[in-house]
């Protein structure tokens, strides 16, 4: 039903300076974006400005120069990494004469691309179907108002009625398969609750190597992938920590910076793991250079979600790669505050196992920030 781009198109990228203290960051996380959703990004187009054009997004000088752009390197996209409305994403595809998309149907896509379980996959549609919709709608006055109605609306019913009218049919049909699955896990969770299982979520940064961690700690093969958004639903597993002791342990989707609200409620649901966990392990790429854009942009979605009181064990994961020997850190009461391991080498997991262990004997306390 959804137009998706294939793998192997090429984008320019539109990147507008409003003024936020981390726009370089943006920037470079907006490219690891693009690439990860299998588009070859050609080139970035940057600029500054006050506040968003009406008509364009960009001024009509920048609008212009993406245009020019888009001819000189046969682009067959332009992607913003901001939300543009249907009228600026019309205007601009006249302009620049190819498909442009927003930030927002990015990342949608990207969620499509790596959905695997009937859960993920219904959000995902879902929320694809509502950013549809409103560009259906205003699709539709848009013409309405060109034409005067004449000719479309004529005895039968249009086709952008019919678009209107089957998509909201398949929104209900959604919404109650979807209630079905959720009423399932809710049923699973208050069971363990009511067996008084301990249960640690695995949260992160997209691409820290959290399902990497999840697979070599219970040796279940979740799908990790070298691309940003690898996994899209909640996988839950029981893990034997010691012989007196066991969790259940769940993997979650990737976080990043600043994800369109939208979808922040769309995939509450996929994280109510997350938000009744009793233990975040707190997975952090170690060598990454925005290690601690990300860190925060972690703990912003889980304040967002509801999860910000969770007790936290941050994991410092990859130190292979700056040959760092695997340890614990602990605060100055003696608490642990993080482990460092490398999930691929497997080294630092014994330590983490009895992190875990340790984390579970103590009172519950809230968690105060990193
Ligand atoms: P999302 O599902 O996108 O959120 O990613 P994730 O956090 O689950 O990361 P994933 O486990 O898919 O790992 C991402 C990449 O990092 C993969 O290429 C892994 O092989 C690699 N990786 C994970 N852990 C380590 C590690 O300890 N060392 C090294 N060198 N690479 C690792």
């Amino acid at each position: 039903m959804f137009e998706r781009h294939q793998g192997g198109d090429s984008a320019v990228l539109v990147c507008l300076d409003f003024g936020e203290p981390d726009y370089r960051d943006g920037v470079e996380e907006f490219v690891q974006l693009v690439e990860s959703a299998g588009v070859k990004a050609l080139v970035v187009i940057e600029g500054k400005r006050g506040r968003p054009d009406p008509a364009y997004f960009a001024g009509s000088g920048k609008a212009e120069e993406i245009a020019e752009t888009v001819r000189a390197n046969q682009a067959e996209l332009v992607i913003f990494n901001h939300q543009l409305s249907p009228a600026q994403e019309r205007n601009l595809e006249r302009l620049v004469q190819c498909r442009v998309i927003d930030r927002t149907t990015l990342i949608l896509d990207i969620f499509a691309q790596r959905a695997r379980t009937a859960e993920g996959k219904l959000q995902v549609e879902l929320a694809q179907l509502a950013h549809i919709q409103t560009r259906l709608i205003r699709g539709w006055t848009h013409l309405e108002r060109q034409k005067g109605g004449i000719g479309l609306r004529g005895p039968g019913e249009t086709q952008l009625e019919t678009d209107r009218r089957l998509i909201g049919e398949r929104v209900k049909r959604l919404k109650g398969q979807l209630a079905t699955v959720q009423k399932q896990r809710a049923t699973q969770r208050r069971a363990r609750e009511r067996s008084h299982q301990f249960t640690v979520s695995i949260v992160g940064y997209t691409n820290a190597g959290k399902s990497t961690l999840f697979n070599a700690l219970t040796k279940a093969r979740a799908y990790a992938a070298d691309q940003l958004f690898a996994t899209l639903d909640t996988t839950s597993r029981k893990l034997f920590l010691d012989p007196e002791h066991s969790v259940v342990i769940s993997d979650t989707v990737g976080f990043i910076r600043a994800l369109p609200h939208t979808l922040v409620a769309a995939f509450r649901a996929t994280l109510e793991e997350t938000i009744h966990a009793d233990l975040l392990l707190h997975v952090v790429d170690v060598n990454h250079p925005l290690r601690d854009m990300q860190v925060d942009a972690v703990n912003k979605v889980l304040l967002e979600i509801g999860a910000e009181r969770i007790p936290q064990l941050m994991v410092w994961n990859k130190i292979d790669l700056k040959d760092l020997t695997p340890d614990v850190e602990r605060d100055e009461y003696g608490k642990i505050r993080a482990v460092r391991v490398s999930a691929i080498n497997g080294t630092g997991l014994d330590l983490l196992r009895s992190a875990v262990v340790e984390a579970m004997s103590l009172p519950i306390e809230e968690h105060t920030s990193t």
